[in-house]
Formats: C-alpha cells, sequence, structure tokens
C-alpha cells in the first residue's frame, strides 16, 4: 500500500460495505464510495471518506467515480428473493406480491434492481468503466455458483441470484484486471442487511469461530460480515491473493491472529 492508495467501495452502505470501510480507514486508506444515496452515505461516514454518487446499472453514473483509483472492492446485492429492494416499477399489489414468489420470469420482468440487473449487469459495467491500471477489482460472491443443482443452492437460485454472480465474476475474470473473487456462505453477523433467518434472529458468532478458505466452491456454512470485509481488505495488502477464486466460511476456533497470508497462499 502506498499513500497515494484510493479505493473505491461499491455498496459501502450496506451490511459488508460499511465493515469494509471501517476497515480500509483503519489501515490508512483513502476511500471512496459509489452510492446512490449521498445524504446516507454522509450520515453514516460523517466526511471521513469521498461521496461519488452513482447506480451500477447506469454505466454512464460510475465514470466520475473512477479518477485515481488504485483498488475497487464490489459488495453490491439485493435480495436473493423477490422484495422491496427489488425496486418493483410500479410498486406490486397484494396479488402481484403473490404471484411474484410463484413464477420468477414474471417477477423479474418488473424488478428494477433485480439480480440480474445489480449482479450481473451492474457488476459488468463495474468492471467496463474500472481505470484500466487498477491494482485489483475485489468481489464479494456467493457460495453455491458451481453447485446451483444441488440443495441448498438450488432453491437459494430460484429467483437466479447464483446465476446473476456468475455473469458478474465471468465480467471480471475475462476483463483482464487483476482481481479477487470471494465467496461468502451465508452472512451472519450485523450490521443486519438482509431478510433473513440470521437477520430475523439476530444471529453472532461471537467472533468464537476461525476462519476456513477453500477453493471450487465445496465448502458450506455461515460466514461473519466481519471477516468478509477483513477478507476484502486483507487481499488488497497480500499479493499471494491476486487471481484467486475462494470460499470463505467460519468454522472451528478462531486463532488469536488470523493469519491472512497463509490463508491466501494455501490457496491453489
Ligand atoms: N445475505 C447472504 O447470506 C449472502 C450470502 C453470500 C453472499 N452475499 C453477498 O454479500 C454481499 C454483501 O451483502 P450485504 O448483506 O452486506 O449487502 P447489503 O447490506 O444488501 O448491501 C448492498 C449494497 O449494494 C448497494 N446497491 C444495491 N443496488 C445498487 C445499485 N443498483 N447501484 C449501486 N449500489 C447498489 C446498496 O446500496 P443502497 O443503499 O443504494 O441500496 C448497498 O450498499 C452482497 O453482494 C451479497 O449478495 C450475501
Amino acid at each position: 500500500m502506498t499513500s497515494k492508495d484510493l479505493v473505491l467501495v461499491a455498496g459501502g452502505t450496506g451490511g459488508v460495505g460499511q465493515l469494509v470501510v471501517g476497515k480500509l480507514l483503519e489501515k490508512g486508506f483513502k476511500v471512496r464510495i459509489l452510492t446512490r444515496n449521498a445524504a446516507k452515505a454522509e450520515e453514516m461516514f460523517n466526511q471521513r471518506v469521498e461521496i461519488a454518487v452513482g447506480d451500477t446499472r447506469q454505466s454512464a453514473t460510475l465514470s466520475a467515480a473512477m479518477p485515481d483509483l488504485s483498488h475497487i472492492i464490489c459488495c453490491t446485492g439485493t435480495t436473493a428473493f423477490p422484495s422491496a429492494r427489488w425496486e418493483f416499477d410500479p410498486p406490486l399489489n397484494l396479488i402481484e406480491w403473490g404471484t411474484a414468489f410463484v413464477n420468477p420470469k414474471s417477477s423479474e420482468a418488473k424488478a428494477k434492481n433485480s439480480p440480474a440487473r445489480v449482479d450481473a449487469q451492474g457488476v459488468s459495467n463495474l468492471v467496463a468503466a474500472a481505470p484500466q491500471n487498477l491494482k485489483r477489482f475485489v468481489f464479494v460472491s456467493s457460495c453455491g455458483i458451481l453447485r446451483k443443482d444441488q440443495l441448498p443452492f438450488s432453491i437459494l437460485n430460484g429467483f437466479g441470484v447464483l446465476d446473476a454472480k456468475q455473469k458478474g465474476e465471468e465480467a471480471i475474470i475475462s476483463s483482464g484486471l487483476p482481481y479477487t473473487i470471494i465467496r461468502p456462505g451465508r452472512l451472519i453477523d450485523g450490521p443486519y442487511t438482509s431478510y433473513d433467518l440470521n437477520t430475523l434472529l439476530k444471529a453472532k458468532t461471537g467472533g468464537k469461530y476461525g476462519v476456513v478458505v477453500g477453493t471450487g466452491d465445496r465448502l458450506s456454512g455461515d460466514t461473519s460480515r466481519i471477516d468478509v470485509a477483513n477478507a476484502c481488505v486483507e487481499c488488497i495488502v497480500h499479493p499471494s491473493s491476486s487471481e484467486k477464486i475462494f470460499e470463505l466460511v467460519n468454522q472451528g476456533s478462531r486463532p488469536p491472529v488470523i493469519d491472512w497470508e497463509t490463508l491466501f497462499s494455501q490457496l491453489v
């Protein structure tokens, strides 16, 4: 890292994104966040970051976020299943909400911020807008990309979230930019931004579990948002994580210090 390193966090107002921003500032990076909501970002980060207003679905809004960047960390996302975050336009009535859950194709067609728009098209747009001399593009993807025909991933992919994440991954890999792709399991610990059971129960790991990484999409389990954020930031300071795609879950007991260099180096 140099004093000139400036990291763009796309989705910096999200659960993982907020933690990424905090970790980057702690390590002395300059941070710019890409957000659709400047007021929310200003309140959240109290002038400690630069704010670029943009929407990954709209390529023309991204160029203003790109000058002088050294790295991009992309933590954008939406819900796997239809929700208000899909931004139905016009908003759905009660009957349409019912049919949205049984007919993935019709709900997708009416949604403005579905996984296909955010995780596939949005990520491709961000890749296309990225500076050619970028040091690293880090992407928060998901476990299950290569197991879409197996439970529970076949259910998770009912509305195409894993298909969309895979398209995002492919855009990054084929771009020629240096990259790291992190595939977490089901997110646990706050900030609680999902609409799932872990969020409902405010499930916590208590910081007791170790970090396990693997390749080939074979690991499953819960992953603390804190460790996803730690991995995003640690991988830009460890060259051994470049051009790596790995799952990240919490298992076993946590050592006093997580040795990220060893974790990244063991990935093949
Ligand atoms: N939940 C899980 O169990 C799970 C499992 C594996 C992987 N993941 C992935 O982990 C990542 C982080 O999850 P999270 O729960 O921390 O996410 P989150 O809280 O839902 O945050 C998503 C972020 O994406 C931004 N965003 C959404 N649409 C956008 C658009 N069109 N243009 C620009 N920004 C946009 C949101 O900003 P706004 O404030 O503007 O909406 C928000 O900052 C996501 O990529 C998610 O898919 C989640």
